[in-house]
């Protein structure tokens, strides 16, 4: 009797060991080395390790249709750091499909048919870059990456994600870098960034955030935020309080038509970016806490003009973009708080401006570039640069200027100055010539239709 049911528990035994051989995760596949050379086929196989061969491999592409990844069919790798599924159509990831990943620093799934990333997916791997991309992900379970202590990349770019739960990164020690650009997310939960420990950039590049409110973006380490591509009108004030360590804040290509004071408080702002928005208005002490700001660029926006309220205490200021507007005039002393000893990259170019004031630019002494090209200045005078000790290049390229007035050896103060395309008079192209006979370390260029020779 006791025999007869050890062999109906070794039957069963066997059935189950049977229905696991059955979950072949491996047909007719080809794993591709660096060079793009076949290294194995894998007719019918379920574990990746049995096929390998001994020697290590930098890169190991996984070719040919896995519709599901079943549990232990990747574990034990040691030999190979990166592993890549690219475009295996994988439908399903198994719960502990990967295990025991010792040697694999980087792993990535891409054009695959994911639609939900469940819990445990990624349990417990030493990897430190995980990327999910192209593959249709539209909801990730709570636990999906639970325990990967070395993870400091994890790329999601490319997916249908819509939301996020506050707490899918909880336990992302030392992630540093999050990439969720190219989805379709709307709205971020209160302090979702704010339990990785370590994170230092995160892209949320063309989605479809619409509003930032305070609360949405709260980390203590986090120094890099890209929120470029979205449709964000609006800025709550103090949307970016609480985010202590932030030096860069990538907001082009948004729905922003103002910018109110009260928005950019971070002490630690370096570089401000709002380019391609429509920004027509920007209130005097938008900026005014910046003390560390050292790149300001507003291109491509609306501008009517330039407030030299703008800039005081942007005390590091050097890089300003301002192209691509619809400013008219540059006021007396527009740049007068911009006081630091960098060399200036200062670009005006493609506006309408054709009014600048005699001490526009005073006060300002070193300049690597003052671009005023595409406008429509017609007047150029010695008093303009008269402060300035040092510019590389002045261009007033494409303008309506007859002849720059006065002297000729301090009007051309820059290392190159830019004159193509404006209505020079052939006697002023005369006095042009006759001057650089003097002189050979300052440059005039003008070429089409003036050509100077
Ligand atoms: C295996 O895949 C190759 C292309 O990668 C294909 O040409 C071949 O017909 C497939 N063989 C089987 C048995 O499916
Ligand atoms: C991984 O290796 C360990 C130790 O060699 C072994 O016990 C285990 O069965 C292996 N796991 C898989 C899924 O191959
Ligand atoms: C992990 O894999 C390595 C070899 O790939 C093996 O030596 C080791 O025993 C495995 N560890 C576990 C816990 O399975
Ligand atoms: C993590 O995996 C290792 C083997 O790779 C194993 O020894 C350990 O128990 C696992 N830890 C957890 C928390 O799952
Ligand atoms: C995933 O795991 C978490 C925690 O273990 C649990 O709360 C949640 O219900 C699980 N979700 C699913 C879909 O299984
Ligand atoms: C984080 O880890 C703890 C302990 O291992 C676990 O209880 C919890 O469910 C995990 N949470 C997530 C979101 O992974
Ligand atoms: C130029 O701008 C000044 C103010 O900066 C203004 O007073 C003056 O009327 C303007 N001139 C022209 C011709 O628009």
């Amino acid at each position: 009797m006791r025999l007869k049911w050890l062999s109906l528990l070794a039957v069963v035994i066997l059935t189950t060991s049977s229905a696991k051989s059955s979950e072949i995760t491996f047909r007719n596949v080809t794993l591709i080395n660096s060079a793009g050379e076949e290294i194995v086929r894998l007719s019918s196989s379920s574990s990746l390790k049995e096929n390998l061969p001994d020697e290590r491999l930098d890169i190991v592409v996984i070719n040919g249709n896995i519709p599901i990844l079943f549990e232990d069919s990747i574990a034990n790798i040691s030999t190979i750091k990166q592993l890549r599924f690219l475009e295996n159509g994988i439908e399903e990831i198994r719960s502990g499909a990967f295990k025991n990943l010792t040697g694999v620093q980087s792993l990535d799934i891409s054009y695959s048919i994911l639609v939900t990333l469940k819990n445990n997916t990624f349990r417990n791997l030493t990897v430190e870059e995980l990327s999910v991309e192209h593959s249709g992900v539209t909801k990730i379970e709570l636990c999906a990456f639970n325990y990967l202590p070395k993870l400091h990349t994890l790329s999601l770019l490319f997916n249908n994600l819509q939301t996020l739960e506050e707490e899918i990164f909880n336990n992302l020690s030392n992630l540093q870098n999050l990439e969720l650009s190219f989805n379709f997310i709307r709205h971020f939960p209160d302090n979702i960034f704010k339990k990785i420990p370590k994170l230092k950039s995160v892209f949320i590049r063309n989605n479809k955030i619409e509003q930032l409110s305070q609360n949405a973006f709260r980390s203590n380490t986090l120094s890099y935020l890209d929120l470029s591509g979205n449709r964000i009108a609006t800025i709550t004030e103090g949307a970016f309080n609480d985010l202590p360590r932030l030096s860069s804040l990538i907001l082009s290509f948004n729905h922003l038509t103002k910018i109110t004071e009260g928005v950019f408080t971070g002490q630690s702002l370096n570089h401000v970016i709002l380019s391609h928005n429509k920004i027509s208005s920007v209130t005097s002490g938008a900026f005014k806490t910046l003390s560390h700001l050292e790149k300001l660029s507003l291109e491509f926006n609306r501008l009517t003009l330039i407030n030299p309220q703008w800039f005081q205490n942007l005390i590091n200021l050097h890089q300003l973009n301002f192209g691509h507007n619809r400013i008219r005039e540059i006021p007396d002393k527009a740049f007068r708080d911009i006081q630091n000893d960098n060399n200036k990259r200062m670009d005006l170019s493609h506006n309408r401006i054709n009014n600048i004031s005699s001490y526009a630019f005073s006060g300002l002494k070193f300049l690597d570039t003052l671009d005023l090209s595409y406008n429509e200045i017609e007047n150029w005078d010695v008093t303009l640069l008269a402060d300035v000790e040092r510019i590389r290049h002045l261009n007033l390229f494409q303008n309506k200027i007859k002849c720059p007035e006065g002297n000729f050896h301090k009007i051309f103060k820059a290392r190159f100055t830019y004159l193509g395309f404006n209505l020079l008079t052939p006697h002023c192209l005369r006095k042009i010539v006759d001057w650089r006979l003097l002189e050979s370390r300052r440059h005039v260029v003008c070429t089409k239709p003036c050509s100077l020779s």
